[in-house]
């Protein structure tokens, strides 16, 4: 008989204070979800009991951030902790010039104002909300092509983020180079389930973008989460430490957007990188007028301390698999439930797909955001809609039908415990059992951008 032997990974820290979470009754959560039109983006933190909305800005600081918090030096210019914050994005991440923004999708509008002009094409792995809307607010039209296999929820592609040569020739071919200002490659595909891009296929852009002369801009929110993918499935990564690989992904890539609300361990900040003089120069103009001054971008000088010990520790090994060893612990406890979810399991939250779980419902009646009103009246468990009220419409006013239909469950970095993912787990299989007595949704009012974060919905 043989034996194996199963090694749990474990939190590589303990816990110093808590915040103590309020409990609802369902009668509490039925009148909350009506106020807030059926949109959790519209319900109070009061009223949740685990928010697993988003892990942006949601995740706990260490010790030592806080610490660095008292280090802020609130100079209006050239404050100490941009210094800092620019050494490590130099240190850690490569890139030669910093502009720090107040978010990720502050730095969006600098770079999409500054290298996108009307007619322009900007192809990328996959869109994002914020970065798509400020693409097409300069005047330019977003490409996808990203692989077929990240649209498709079941598929076992171990790098669903990967870029589609064939699709990316095509628009090269058809537009010429002149018309794309950059590439535009995330790592850790957020809309995809939180699915990492090779590092062969980076290497492969980065001889293609060369030859052809485009620039490649990486956002890279979750760049560390990607490099942890890297290690663990791609041939000749295994003995290699996340620091090291996340700096050779910056390396095949010209600039870069951050939000580092996510892998970087801060409750606010981003910012913009680049290797160009020119960009960072214009950049540099332009920050001022949106932003704040070049040295702090619309922070304080203690958020950009707290960001740049978040870098550090976000490279850490040991962090990085208790992090996406959580978020797999709660993926492999939904699946034994045979709740239908995104494989393989993503980067920083489960990804359920709605259309399996909720068959019955068209694409219009909004299975995701029906199935994340469902989740939080059963438990106050918060979750997010990733389908078409996300997708929105295009510039002639079409609702975009996304081939994905699903419902994020958020993990935030170092706040719940393996408890709460059971919770979670459960309290998700409760409302599998009762899906056939479920109904779908309209929406009864629609903002006009970004409108998954102020729309409303009925019950029909
Ligand atoms: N890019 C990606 C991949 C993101 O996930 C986000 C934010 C942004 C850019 C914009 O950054 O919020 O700092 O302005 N994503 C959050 C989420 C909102 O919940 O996924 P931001």
């Amino acid at each position: 008989m043989s034996t194996t032997y199963h090694r749990s990974w474990a939190e590589p820290y303990k816990i110093k204070m808590v915040e103590l979470l309020k409990m609802t009754t369902r009668g509490q959560r039925l009148r909350a979800i009506k106020e807030a039109g059926f949109n959790t983006f519209l319900l109070k933190s009061e009223d949740v009991y685990i928010d697993l909305l988003t892990d942006s800005g949601t995740s706990a600081m260490s010790d030592r951030q806080w610490a660095g918090l008292m280090m802020g030096d609130e100079a209006y210019a050239g404050s100490r902790n941009f210094y800092r914050l620019e050494k490590a994005v130099q240190q850690y991440y490569g890139y030669k010039y910093l502009i720090p923004t107040h978010q990720g999708r502050g730095a969006e509008n600098i770079i999409s104002k500054i290298l996108i002009k009307p007619g322009d094409v900007i192809p990328g792995n996959m869109y994002f909300t914020t970065t798509r809307l400020h693409q097409e607010l300069a005047g330019g039209t977003f490409a996808d092509i990203i692989i077929d296999e990240a649209h498709d929820p079941v598929s076992e592609h171990p790098f669903k983020g990967n870029v589609d040569f064939d699709k990316l020739d095509r628009i090269v071919k058809q537009y010429g180079a002149s018309k794309i200002p950059y590439i535009s490659i995330a790592t850790n595909v957020n809309m995809a389930g939180g699915q990492p891009i090779s590092m062969a296929n980076l290497r492969e852009l980065r001889e293609y973008t060369h030859q052809h002369g485009i620039r490649v801009i990486h956002d890279m929110t979750r760049v560390a989460e990607n490099a942890y993918f890297i290690q663990q499935r791609e041939e000749g990564f295994k003995k290699r430490h996340i620091r090291d690989i996340v700096k050779e992904i910056c390396s095949y890539t010209d600039g870069a957007t951050m939000s580092a609300k996510k892998d970087a361990l801060v409750n606010i900040g981003g910012f913009l990188a680049t290797n160009e003089w020119d960009v960072f120069e214009e950049a540099r103009n332009m920050v001022v007028v949106y932003e704040g001054l070049h040295t702090y971008g619309g922070l304080a000088g203690r958020d950009m301390e707290a960001m740049a010990i978040g870098i550090e520790e976000s490279l850490d090994d040991n962090h990085m698999h208790a992090r996406v060893g959580q978020v797999e612990y709660l993926g492999h406890k939904m699946e034994s439930f045979d709740i239908p979810i995104v494989r393989p399991v993503g980067g920083h939250g489960i990804f359920v797909d709605a259309r399996r779980f909720l068959p019955h419902l068209t694409q219009d009646e909004f299975p995701a955001q029906t199935l994340a009103a469902e989740v939080y009246l059963e438990s106050g468990i918060r979750t997010m809609e990733r389908g078409i009220v996300s997708a929105g419409r295009n510039a002639d006013g079409e609702n975009y039908y996304p081939k994905l239909e699903l419902v994020r469950f958020t993990i935030p970095r170092r706040v719940y415990t393996q408890a709460h993912m059971d919770v979670v787990a459960e309290a998700t299989q409760v409302v599998l059992k009762r899906r056939n007595r479920i109904k779908g949704m309209k929406m009864v009012y629609e903002p006009k951008y970004l409108r998954f974060f102020q729309a409303r919905f009925e019950r029909l």
